[in-house]
């Protein structure tokens, strides 16, 4: 037992995507074990049995080391173990159901950048896989408020270079290789003969691992049982501080990928994921597909993979994603849902069996076969129906859009604002909202504005303030909301739609295909005289 004072740490709320802080901060005296006590103290560790793992970012090992020690103190029974420590996100998730743990603990910051100077996080996962509600994440942090002691033994530590079982003190330490399970459950899924054909006619892909968590899943998958060329995979070798990357998986970040695929020798397809292996960006040789396309595009084809055969239960997005993919479910008969941004609530979803497939416009896409986002999964079904249908990834979205018509989507960020500037402008927007329907802006007519807010299909409970909804008719929409998840000041997401339902103009460059849109949504938030900027700091 390890006595510390009580309030010792008062920075300890778990954000949507857990506990994230500087590196420094978690190497701080007592932090890491102050936050790991607090949630054995919630969940309880006394003969119960945990997944342990992490990205591999810079302290990830240390990190693993003192959380063994917490919870043989605890009295906890049997930790798994990533080898190395290491386990992507949705590989944890899927070892917690498979093994039917009582929950686990992953160690990242997701696409955060990675080292000593930059960031890291821990995250309690159920039982279920997915990440703990609300309910238990403010019940761990008031937990870290009240905190005076922790235990942890000071036992040697685990060799977690080798396979196989040991012990700390009476608890089983189980050091599994991190990739298998993970590998045979994306075979149960998808078509890896057809795909396995394809590779072997020649097709070409690039996979950029970012040089971190995915890179020796996907060296496994798509190199050793899907036979792509050696060398398919980049970076793929997961290293504390990412190789410098900044390992998110979008066009500005995944640069080097992106000059790859729009280049003369472009293969015919390309993808990135994040530092934890949940995200996915998805490229084809000349044509970037945008997240909430790719999302409609696999929900309207997952049928051709054998996991999904029989068809989909429903469809799931967060609310600023687009509606591309309520076209499909609309033509499909399924219930689309919308929910607010974060992974966190398509969990009940899934559980209750409401939905098979949900994604985010943030390069966030999976389905019920864990409840975590899982990127090689989104890259793997690409593949299954490119396998299956034929084709190049453009064709594939030029049909797309002819048969469902095309949602013109981006999203423009705006960060680093003064937080107190921030607030007030969505306040004043809020307030205009019941005045707005009816009103022609850029020539468009207003047709509803609310600041969504979401009643949980399975549990009743209430989210409110989800983000301010602007609607036009015709089915263009503006979306604002702040992030969630930003670290310095507010970042505000402007999130802007058209629809265009063809078969004419389905071919615009999409910032011109929107520029009503993005000149509607100045006039009707007047973004740069409320924040003194100009234009966005980032387009997606
Ligand atoms: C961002 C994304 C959101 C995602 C979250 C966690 O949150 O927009 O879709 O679920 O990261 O990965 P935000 O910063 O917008 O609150
Ligand atoms: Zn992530």
């Amino acid at each position: 037992m390890t006595a510390i004072p009580t309030t010792a740490f008062t920075d300890q709320k778990p954000g949507t995507s857990g506990l994230r802080k500087k590196t420094r901060v978690f190497m701080g005296p007592h932090y890491l074990e102050n936050f790991v006590q607090a949630t054995f103290d919630v969940v309880g560790a006394k003969g119960k049995t945990f997944v342990l793992g992490g990205d591999g970012r810079f302290y990830n090992d240390r990190a693993v080391q003192i959380i063994l020690a917490i919870a043989a103190a605890n009295g906890a029974a049997r930790v798994i173990v990533g080898q190395g420590g290491i386990l992507s996100t949705p590989a944890a998730s899927h070892l917690i159901r498979l093994n039917k743990t009582d929950g686990g603990l992953i160690l990242s910051a997701s696409h955060n950048p990675g080292g000593i100077d930059e960031d890291f996080g821990i995250k309690f996962n159920m039982p279920n896989g997915g990440p703990a509600p609300e309910s238990v994440t403010e019940a761990i942090y008031q937990r870290t408020l009240a905190l005076g002691e922790y235990h942890k033994l000071s036992a040697p530590e685990v060799d977690l270079s080798r396979l196989g079982r040991s012990h700390v003190e009476k608890m089983f330490v189980d050091v599994i290789d991190p990739v298998s399970d993970y590998a045979a459950l994306m075979e149960s899924l998808f078509d890896f003969d057809a795909i396995r054909a394809m590779f072997a006619r020649g097709f070409r892909m690039r996979m950029d691992s970012m040089c971190a968590v995915t890179g020796p899943y996907a060296v496994e998958i798509l190199e050793n049982r899907l036979g792509a060329a050696k060398g398919t995979v980049t970076h793929a070798t997961p290293l504390p501080d990412f190789g410098g990357m900044h390992p998110d998986p979008n066009p500005t970040w995944a640069h080097e990928l992106m000059g790859e695929m729009m280049g003369p020798d472009a293969p015919d397809f390309g993808a990135a994921s994040d530092g934890d292996g949940d995200r996915n960006m998805v490229v084809g040789r000349g044509i970037y597909v945008s997240p909430s396309d790719s999302l409609a595009v696999l929900a309207a084809n997952a049928h051709l993979a054998k996991g999904y055969k029989a068809g989909l239960k429903g469809i799931a997005r967060s609310m600023p994603t687009s509606a591309a993919v309520d076209r499909v479910g609309a033509a499909m008969g399924l219930t689309t849902y919308e929910t607010p941004t974060g992974w966190k609530f398509f969990g009940n979803l899934l559980d209750a069996g409401f939905a098979t497939i949900c994604g985010e416009e943030s390069f966030g896409t999976g389905s019920d076969h864990v409840r975590e986002k899982d990127g090689l999964w989104a890259i793997l079904l690409w593949l299954n129906i490119l396998a299956v249908r034929g084709g190049s990834v453009a064709e594939i979205l030029a049909q797309h859009w002819a048969t469902y018509g095309r949602n013109y989507y981006s999203r423009h960020d705006y960060e680093a604002i003064e937080t107190a500037r921030a607030d007030a402008m969505m306040e004043t927007l809020r307030a205009k909202l019941p005045n707005l329907a009816g009103q022609k802006v850029q020539g468009m007519t207003i047709a509803a504005a609310d600041d969504f807010s979401y009643t949980d299909p399975v549990d009743g409970s209430i989210s409110a303030r989800q983000g301010v909804r602007i609607v036009f008719d015709g089915g263009a929409r503006i979306v604002l909301r702040l992030s969630g998840t930003g670290t310095s000041g507010a970042t505000l997401r402007l999130y802007l739609e058209r629809y265009q339902a063809g078969p004419e103009g389905l071919d615009i460059p999409v910032q011109t295909a929107l520029a009503p849109v993005i000149a509607a949504a100045e006039d009707i938030a007047q973004i740069t005289a409320n924040t003194g900027r100009t234009a966005p700091d980032v387009i997606s």
